[in-house]
């Protein structure tokens, strides 16, 4: 890819993945560079969370290469493995939270499973990331049917920082939510990215957070990636999805302050 630089924080060479007879990705590349939110785009069902999966290595490929932090995921040892794991945090598109627990037991969960802390310490933490997603500090004790949609994404969301990880996966974080939730949400993506440092990784179907949060855009066409780039860049690609997807009747009811990009 043009853009390619140095150090990518990920690195996605050649990657194909299938189930049974179908093959999903077809030989995929793409590079996520360290401290960029890229957004990422695709007609449903054609293999974002397949993708997404796969880097966590939830899902087998049948071949090609994934590198994290500058390591090849084939070939690490299950210690490694368990650290690389620990370096980043996931929010699921269908991504609950454990509605027996509270807030706070559920931010818990993988700190008690990866990090051997005091009870005063893990509330403690609790409490800062309950804080820095713009949850009141009440919630801390409430259960997930007490919460509105957008706190339940927050407090996933908090669930996913819980231990201070350097990339953030989220798949379609703010799809449920209204148009104010999923702004809000975004810009807390974006303040979070800037004030902590991390890389994010985020599939998305929302118009404005590709405008507003990210700072690149991959889109995924026939298991492969059709371009990648800023946003400009993207709305003057030639390929007919991304025509329809940026300046198709969706995009012009969808895009704000009547800035229709045509
Ligand atoms: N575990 C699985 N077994 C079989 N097929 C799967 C599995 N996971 C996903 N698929 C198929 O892979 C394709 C891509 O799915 P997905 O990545 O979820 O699409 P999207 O781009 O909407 O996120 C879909 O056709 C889906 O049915
Ligand atoms: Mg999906």
């Amino acid at each position: 890819m043009q853009e390619t630089q140095p150090d990518p924080i990920i690195s996605v060479r050649d990657l194909v993945v299938g189930f049974r007879d179908r093959t999903i990705l077809k030989g995929l590349n793409l590079d996520i560079r360290r401290g960029e939110i890229m957004g990422f785009v695709g007609p449903s069902g054609q293999g974002k969370s397949v993708l997404t999966r796969t880097i966590l290595g939830l899902i087998p490929k049948r071949s090609g290469t994934i590198r994290v932090f500058g390591q090849d995921m084939d070939g690490m040892s299950l210690g490694e493995r368990r650290r690389v794991e620990q370096r980043w945090g996931v929010l699921f598109q269908h991504g609950a939270l454990f509605s027996a627990l509270t807030v706070k037991q559920n931010i818990q969960v993988p700190m008690r499973e990866h990090l051997n802390l005091s009870e005063r310490l893990l509330d403690e933490f609790a409490r800062l990331k309950i804080e820095m997603v713009g949850l009141k500090p009440e919630a801390a004790d409430k259960y997930p049917s007490e919460l509105s949609g957008g706190m339940i994404k927050r407090a996933a969301l908090a669930r996913s920082l819980a231990l201070d990880p350097e990339i953030l996966f989220l798949d379609e974080p703010t799809s449920g939510l209204d148009p104010i939730g999923a702004g809000e949400f975004d810009d807390l993506v974006a303040t979070l990215k800037r004030t902590l440092g991390l890389t994010v990784f985020m599939v998305t179907h929302d118009l404005d957070s590709l405008y507003t949060a990210c700072d690149r855009i991959a889109a995924l066409g026939d298991g492969q990636i059709i371009a990648a780039g800023p946003i400009d860049h993207m709305l003057a690609h030639e390929h007919p999805w991304l025509r329809s997807y940026f300046h198709g009747k969706r995009a012009r009811a969808i895009v704000t302050g009547g800035d229709i990009h045509v």
